[in-house]
């Protein structure tokens, strides 16, 4: 296993800017280029997406193509049932799908504290920072993608 993908939900293609107190200063590019560093030894792809459709499409080819995915649902784990089914497919085709968040949900508004997303997935990490990220890639890497 040498290729990982890491989707970003709506809205992380601010970060930088976005309220940094919560999220921090560093852009998306900044915590892909540290993670690559990181992990010299894994191909890691980083995409963002503001679009829900594209997000399922980027799973389904994950499904397709067996690659190992860390997903930021960010606001679509709260309630994207559609990403959830995509979600299913994954564990049905025994391909590990990490959830994480940068915050720490369940210690925010309430509405954050429930995901759709963590019941269908391999294992969830969050309120690390961009270090859940670097938690995630661990797993995967010690465990070589087993689900
Ligand atoms: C987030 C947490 C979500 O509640 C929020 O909607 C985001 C970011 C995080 O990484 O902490 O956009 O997923």
């Amino acid at each position: 296993m040498s290729t990982i993908w890491i989707l970003n939900g709506p809205n992380l293609g601010r970060l930088g800017s976005r309220e940094p107190d919560i999220y921090g200063t560093d852009t998306g590019d900044d915590i892909h280029q540290r993670l690559q560093a990181r992990f010299p030894e894994l191909t890691i792809e980083w995409r963002q997406s503001d679009d829900e459709a594209e997000l399922m499409s980027w799973i389904h080819q994950a499904v397709d193509t067996k690659t190992p995915v860390i997903m930021n649902p960010a606001a679509f784990g709260h309630y994207s049932y559609a990403l959830r089914d995509a979600c299913v497919l994954m564990q049905e085709a025994g391909v590990p799908l990490i959830e994480v968040h940068l915050s720490n949900p369940a210690a925010r508004e309430s509405f954050r504290r429930h995901s759709v997303i963590s019941e269908v997935a391999r294992g969830v990490i969050q309120g690390f920072g961009a270090e859940s990220y670097a938690l995630a890639l661990s797993w995967l890497h010690n465990n070589k993608g087993d689900q």
